[in-house]
């Protein structure tokens, strides 16, 4: 989905998303409890991240629409965090993300050499994912985890100090 095709309001007279759920909602209302009730929206980015796992790693924007509803928020608002954020995907995604950084620690240390190797073992460029589904290929920026760079965020695991062999056992691993 391209933020250029994002529509400017909310449709209220639409349903809501299937899994905009009463339980989805209890999560999101755990987040939105530790902020003041006038900063609701504070809750956007660990809601978001909760309707993402829902929905199989992706957003749609219907989901972003319920969630702009409930928050209280202007639905270009609710867009704009999803769009800037790279752990946000507005496609449908592989079963799994393996996300190489590339920023300057990480390529300073090899991560262009794993993307490489990646590209060319599993024939898929960053933003592709496997003719199998298997996983979403994503070069992202930095992850925080300079220090022991080159750093692979697979899923919701954090692996440092990759080579391209230890990057391909834990793409063995997968499932
Ligand atoms: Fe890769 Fe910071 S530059 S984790």
């Amino acid at each position: 989905m391209s933020f250029r095709n994002l529509p400017l309001a909310v449709d209220h007279e639409r349903d809501q998303s299937s899994l905009f759920t009463a339980e989805i909602r209890a999560e999101i209302d755990t987040h939105v409890a530790k902020y003041p009730p006038e900063w609701r929206q504070s809750a956007v980015m660990p809601a978001l991240s909760l309707l993402q796992d829902a929905n199989g790693g992706w957003l749609t924007q219907a989901l972003m629409d319920d969630l702009a509803a409930y928050l209280n928020m202007p639905p270009m608002s609710v867009y704009e965090v999803a769009t800037f954020y790279g752990m946000y995907d507005l496609e449908p995604q592989g079963r799994h993300k393996v996300c190489v950084c590339n920023s300057i620690s990480c390529m300073l240390q090899g991560s262009e050499a794993l993307i490489e190797h990646v590209e060319h073992k599993y024939g898929v460029k960053p933003g592709e994912t496997t003719a199998d589904g298997r996983f979403t290929f994503k070069e992202v920026e930095c992850l925080g985890a300079c220090r022991d760079a080159p750093a692979v965020l697979l899923d919701k695991r954090y692996h440092e100090n990759l080579s391209p062999d230890a990057l391909d056992k834990l793409i063995d691993d997968l499932e």
